[in-house]
Order: C-alpha cells, then structure tokens, then sequence
C-alpha cells in the first residue's frame, strides 16, 4: 500500500504470522528500497514481500533497478500488479524468488498462471485501491478463481476478521490478504487521522473515480473525490487525467504523512464499515484465528451434527 506499507508494518505482520509486503514505488529510488528491505530485514528474522505496482503513470520508474534492489537484499516473495508481470519474471524467478500477481478477474487470473506466477491474489469489486473494470464482488468471484486456477490463491477485498477467512476459506481461497484492515494498526507508520478516518467510516464512505480513464480506484470520500466526481460528471468520456492532476497526483505524504485528509483521493476499502479499532498486528492475526476457530467449531460444527 502507497506510502503505508513501510518497514515498520511490513516487519509487524511477519512477525505476528503473517506475509508483510514493502510498497517498492514508496521509496523513491532502488537505493531506497534496498534501505527499506534492510531496516525491515533488522525488524524481522521472517519472510516478507515486496509489491512491484505497474500503473499508468507521469513518468515510468526505474523497475530493473527497483528488481536489482529486491533480489540483492535477500527477498523471496514479490507481490506484481497493475499489469502483466511477464517480462520481469525470469530475473526474478531464477534469482529463487516466488511471484503472487494481484487480478481483479478470472481471465486475468489464468493468465498469470499460464505465464508462470506461483500464486494469485484476487482481488474483488469490493477493495480498496484499484478493482479492475469488470465490478465482480468476491462471492462471485472467488468461487469462479476456485473453479479455474490450478496455483494457489488470496482472496483479497473485504477481508477483515475470522469471519472473512472462513468465508474465504469456504469460497475455494488458501488464505486471505487484507490492505485497509491493517492501515489501521497501531504498527502502521501513517498519521493518526487516517487511521480514525477509517474507524469512523461506515461502507457507504468509499466511491469509485475514473471509471472513464479505465484506471477505476476505490478511494474514501472527502472533498476532493466530490470535486473530481463533479468533473467526471460534466466532462464525460472527454475527461482528461489533467483535469484531476491536483486531486490524485503527489497528495499521498500529505495524506499518510501529514494527515490532511481531503488533500486528494486515497485508496480505501468498503470494509471500513467492518473496522472499529485499532489493534496491534499481533492482536488483529491472533483474532482472526481465534474468531475462525470458533466460527468452524461452534457455527459449523453445530451444521453437520
Ligand atoms: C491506501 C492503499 C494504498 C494501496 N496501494 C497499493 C499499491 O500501491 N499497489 C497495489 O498493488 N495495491 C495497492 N493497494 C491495494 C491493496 O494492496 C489491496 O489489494 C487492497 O487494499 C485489498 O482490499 P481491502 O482494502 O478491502 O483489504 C492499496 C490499498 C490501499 C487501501
């Protein structure tokens, strides 16, 4: 996650059982990444990932330099998205790193399985961030990427307590990922007014921006995502990403950082409905496992017998 996935969450989730991934497009430069990967290596003696996000944007970053950075310091695990991944996979996979593509559909999906990911991340209408175009929520999709895939798979959006881990679970995924749930952690190096945005929010809060673009994200309403939406309304399909420029490029460190939060669109789940605190990464995984004990235990215990 921009400018929320640093070290210190990324060690915090490894360290609580869980898969903490770096953002590498945070860091400005590879030389920062690397920085980053050994302050969290110093963090944790666990696994962690790093995310390789492949958007449109202003101008390309440097991604074999941001790779060199990822295979010298030591990490196993990548997290692509954005785009197919296929160029970059042979450096990374014989360098013995494992690939996880985030899809937001079932095609999508088959071919990142076909092109040689190890596993996917399927992301549903209903998360935060980037969903794709297709608007399939996880009770459809998930069930549909059981059906296809042959490589593991996470379910991603929405996903929030042991509740959605058994319902994951029950869908045909191996496991879940969660983006808004850990923002709002007490590891989470972000300022504390977007950590009590997201508690304070119900599902209703999120909207969907771009659309027209074909770059549709899912960010937390604010005064800035109501200016781009009047723009979106009145220009159409002649909407320009210059016309939004203000409201959607460079405002994530006055968001995550200084916590001015209308100072432009930030991504944001409709699982903000369902969070209501914020515990430490340790608590929140502990929970979670103990909330989908009991959901197997007693709720669908009580089913069969
Ligand atoms: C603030 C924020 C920033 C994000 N930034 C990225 C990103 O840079 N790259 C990416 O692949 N996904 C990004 N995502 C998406 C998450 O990695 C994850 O797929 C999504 O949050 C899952 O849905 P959930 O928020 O309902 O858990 C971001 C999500 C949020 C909430």
């Amino acid at each position: 996650m921009h400018y929320v996935s640093f070290a210190e969450l990324a060690a915090a989730v490894s360290n609580a059982g869980g898969l903490g991934i770096i953002s590498a497009l945070t860091q400005k430069t590879p030389s920062d990444l690397a920085e980053e990967i050994a302050r969290c290596s110093a963090m944790t003696d666990k696994p962690f990932g790093v995310n390789l996000t492949f958007l449109p944007m202003l101008s390309l970053p440097d991604y074999p330099g941001y790779i060199n950075a990822i295979i010298d310091g030591g990490v196993k695990i990548v997290e692509t998205a954005g785009r197919n991944p296929q160029e970059y996979l042979p450096k990374l996979q014989s360098a013995g790193i494992k690939i996880i593509h985030k899809c937001t559909s079932v095609r999508h999906a088959l071919k990142a399985e076909k092109i040689g990911c190890d596993a996917v991340s399927v992301d549903g209408f209903e998360c935060g961030g980037h969903p794709g175009e297709d608007d399939i929520p996880n009770m459809i999709l998930l069930p549909r990427a059981a059906e296809e895939l042959k490589i593991p798979f996470v379910a991603s959006g929405g996903m929030v307590d042991g509740r959605s881990l058994v319902a994951a679970l029950s869908l045909g995924a191996d496991g879940i990922n969660m983006g808004t749930r850990f923002i709002a952690t007490k590891e989470t190096p972000v300022h504390e007014n977007v950590k009590k945005a997201i508690v304070d929010a119900s599902e209703l809060d999120t909207r969907l921006i771009m659309r027209t673009l074909r770059n549709t994200e899912r960010v937390m309403n604010n005064s800035a995502v109501e200016r781009i939406l009047k723009k979106e309304a009145a220009l159409g399909v002649n909407l320009k990403i210059e016309n939004i420029i203000n409201e959607v490029a460079g405002v994530y460190p006055k968001i995550m950082m200084e916590g001015e939060m209308d100072a432009g669109a930030w991504s944001c789940g409709m699982v903000a409905g369902l969070i209501q605190d914020i515990p430490t990464c340790r608590e929140l995984i502990n929970r979670i496992i103990s909330e989908a004990e009991k959901i197997i235990n007693d709720r669908l215990q009580r089913m069969i017998s």
